[in-house]
């Protein structure tokens, strides 16, 4: 359902050319979940935004759901990363005036989900991510980590298909770290399509493969399929 062909991006810094993503072929099928490593600058995040719709690429294609993205209009853009896509950023993109409770209700605020819908499912989630008393705080007036589990909260709250998420246990202790890896396992086991980026082989474990991105290019991919079989036999 999301398929990358000869996919390129560069950013230009003056007289230099960085290459961030180098002809990326990668498909990702509907509920497969990826785990996207490697070094600093290796074109993790930039990969991840255009993956989200939030950049274009220079060249190549990007199919989602069959639609080549270039191809759409802002409110067609607009409309698939508000239905589709949940986003946690790895700088989380939170709005300093409003609460917990009033971030994680924002993604639903141009649909169909009423007020109170969406303040039921915020709260949920709030919940679910170990935040249930802290929902009127603001993110100043939280940890790192916290602020982390907000914006985890907002990327599900609209019930996305797809589930973006970079290095989204970077700034979490690991008994949180734990419990967010378990949220996904749940999200992938009803059904929906995770990638998340990230340094720790043990979060990355939890992908069924692992990409490994090496200077823009697909260094390698490690399919987990076997040993999850072998676990459920053993
Ligand atoms: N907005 C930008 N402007 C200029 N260079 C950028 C920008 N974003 C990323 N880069 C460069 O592109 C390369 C890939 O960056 P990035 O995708 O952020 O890598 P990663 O997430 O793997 O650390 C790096 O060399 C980085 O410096
Ligand atoms: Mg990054």
């Amino acid at each position: 359902m999301l398929s990358l062909r000869g996919l390129s991006k560069s950013y230009t810094m003056g007289d230099s050319v960085v290459r961030a993503l180098d002809e990326v072929d990668l498909f990702i099928s509907s509920n497969d979940y990826v785990a996207i490593m490697g070094p600093s600058g290796s074109g993790k995040s930039t990969l991840m935004n255009i993956l989200g719709c939030l950049t274009g690429a220079d060249s190549g294609s990007y199919q989602l759901e069959g639609k080549e993205v270039a191809e759409l209009d802002d409110d067609q853009l607009a409309m698939i990363r508000n239905r589709h896509i949940g986003f946690v950023f790895q700088s989380f993109n939170l709005q300093a005036r409003r609460t917990a409770l009033e971030n994680v209700m924002l993604p639903l605020r141009f649909s169909e989900v009423s007020r109170d819908e969406a303040k039921t499912r915020a709260t949920v989630l709030l919940q679910k991510v170990g935040l249930g008393d802290r929902m009127a705080h603001r993110p100043s007036e939280m940890s790192g980590g916290q602020r982390q589990r907000v914006a985890i909260a907002r990327a599900l709250v609209n019930n996305p298909s797809v589930v973006l998420a970079d290095e989204p246990t970077g700034n979490l202790d690991s008994k949180t770290s734990r419990d967010i890896m378990k949220l996904f396992d749940e999200l992938h086991g009803s059904g929906q399509t995770i990638i998340v980026v990230t340094h720790e082989e043990d979060i990355a474990q939890h992908a069924q493969r692992i990409v490994i991105l090496r200077d823009g290019k697909i260094g390698e991919i490690k399919e987990k399929h076997c040993e999850a079989l072998a676990d459920v036999t053993a």
